[in-house]
């Protein structure tokens, strides 16, 4: 059946093939959410040997094509939803945002264009629209959805080092960089994430264009060493093109000084870019909103819903202060976002995205946000938070266990100290042998990290059906695990 009609379409034949498909593949979803392991605890070996491509001169169609991957990936998927699964910034999903997945996939509108996505680009404007009331930012539409926070920050790191170029009356986009380019500097904080590096790499800038601005014991941006930093560059002839100040710490959630750091860097008309990429769920926030204080000040935000914000992956967004700065990366292209079209008054979200063809995300957060409301979605990120301080005391309390830093968001750090005397190095052993014991047991999947030059373990507290109860279970185990590492 399926075989003979392949592509979805309005045929009875096509529905009753996608209907057979979606229906399969729902019923073994639902059979897979209730296998009580976290993870089967297979070995890089075990899968390579068992996962085998079966591809075929007449195929297989779609049924034994479904079943196969319920074999082969769904079986020995991690479920992220599962209470001892905690190791990353990788958060279980809101059965909505499943329902969404289903009408984004079905549809498959392109956000390049309003002729490939006519309903979905007034959804999308009107989604940022609502996302800039909410950050602070003066009423308009500049920003876009993303991949997700590498390509936002990638977003702000760009405009900026054009912004800054073009004060200089020089064009990027139009001449590419000139002048001495080993010259070119961004700040952050030395806990910010690589993917600043990676992106100033990719800008043919280079990793030695990052200078890292120390931080305090939380790992939030130290201002006087900002300050320095900042003294240094100008006094060396150095160009910088943008702070970039983070809301949310990968690893230990912290929040740098967002009001200071925009007010000193205004002084010095230096582009400020956050990637609030975790922290930016707390716009959300009853309890915690004024940890954000300040955002509303900077050039340009980095959001990322496939994190706090519950959604599938992948669901972010880049919201951009001045919409003048857009024109820095325009680009007419006869067949997308014509003069015709734009004098004509056609939203073309093209001008505003590195990806030409895009996915229909925002659907995701829309659909969100209607089903729950902003109390419960508040409530269920707070929950996250909240638990960390909870879990946080607990820890304190247990002889064998050191809490490495006091939680800001919803992750802690800590690590197994056992009683016999052991040198850092050995402790830092262990604790990084218990992380891939859990997981190899596949009983439990928690982050092994280094804070402050000290190896140590992070639980990533997102997910907001996991109790107090769960988390003692799981620190527990991380004992025993312990004890029997030692035992060996
Ligand atoms: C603070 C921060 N920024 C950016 C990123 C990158 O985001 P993405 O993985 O969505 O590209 C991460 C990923 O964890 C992050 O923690």
């Amino acid at each position: 059946m399926s075989d003979l009609n392949p592509i979805l379409s309005s045929s009875a034949q096509s529905i009753e093939a996608y209907q057979q498909a979606i229906e399969q593949s729902t019923q073994a979803v639902m059979q897979w959410l209730k296998q009580p392991e976290m993870y089967q605890g297979k070995t890089v070996a075990e899968l390579r040997e068992r996962i085998n491509l079966d591809f075929s001169p007449e195929g297989l169609g779609n049924e034994t094509a479904i079943a196969r991957a319920v074999e082969y990936f769904l079986k020995d998927s991690l479920a992220v939803h599962h209470p001892q699964c905690v190791a990353h910034l990788h958060c279980p999903s809101l059965v909505v945002s499943q329902a969404a997945e289903v009408m984004i996939n079905a549809t498959n509108q392109s956000m390049d264009s309003w002729d490939q996505s006519p309903s979905a680009t007034i959804i999308e404007i009107k989604l940022i629209e609502w996302l800039r009331t909410r950050l602070g930012y003066q009423a308009g539409d500049a920003g876009v959805f993303t991949s997700g926070g590498t390509q936002s920050n990638m977003m702000g790191l760009m405009l900026a080092r054009d912004a800054f170029f073009a004060r200089l009356g020089h064009s990027v986009q139009q001449d590419g960089l000139v002048g001495d380019l080993r010259k070119i500097r961004v700040l952050c904080s030395d806990s910010a994430h690589f993917s600043v590096q990676k992106n100033m790499a990719l800008m043919g800038l280079g990793y030695q264009s990052v200078i890292q601005v120390k931080t305090d014991e939380c790992s939030r941006m130290d201002l006087n060493d900002l300050a320095a930093k900042i003294d240094q560059c100008n006094a060396n002839g150095e160009q910088i093109l943008a702070i970039v100040a983070t809301a949310g710490t990968t690893d230990a959630g912290a929040i740098d000084p967002l009001r200071a750091i925009a007010e000193l860097a205004a002084k010095q008309n230096i582009w400020v870019h956050v990637d609030a990429a975790w922290g930016g769920a707390l716009l959300m926030s009853e309890k915690y909103r004024d940890y954000l204080d300040g955002i509303e000040l900077v050039d340009s935000v980095t959001l990322d819903f496939h994190k706090q914000f519950f959604q599938t992956i992948s669901c972010g967004a880049f919201l951009l202060k001045e919409a003048r700065h857009y024109e820095l990366m325009r680009y007419q292209a006869a067949y997308l976002n014509s003069e015709f079209d734009e004098e004509a008054g056609v939203p073309n979200l093209v001008s505003k995205s590195l990806q030409t063809t895009r996915r229909f995300d925002a659907l995701k957060l829309w659909m969100s946000l209607e089903a729950l409301g902003e109390k419960k979605y508040a409530e269920i990120i707070d929950h996250g938070v909240t638990m960390a301080q909870q879990v946080a005391a607990y820890v304190t309390e247990q002889p064998l266990l050191e809490l490495v830093m006091p939680p800001q968001l919803a992750s802690v750090l800590f690590r197994f100290r056992p009683e016999q005397q052991l040198d850092d190095a050995a402790i830092a052993l262990l604790n990084q042998k218990i992380g891939d014991a859990l997981l190899d047991s596949g009983r439990a999947n928690v982050g092994v990290t280094e804070h402050n030059g000290v190896t140590c373990l992070k639980l990533t507290l997102l997910n907001p059906i996991v109790t107090l109860e769960d988390v003692k279970v799981l620190l527990s185990l991380v004992e025993r695990t312990a004890l029997e590492l030692l035992s060996k």
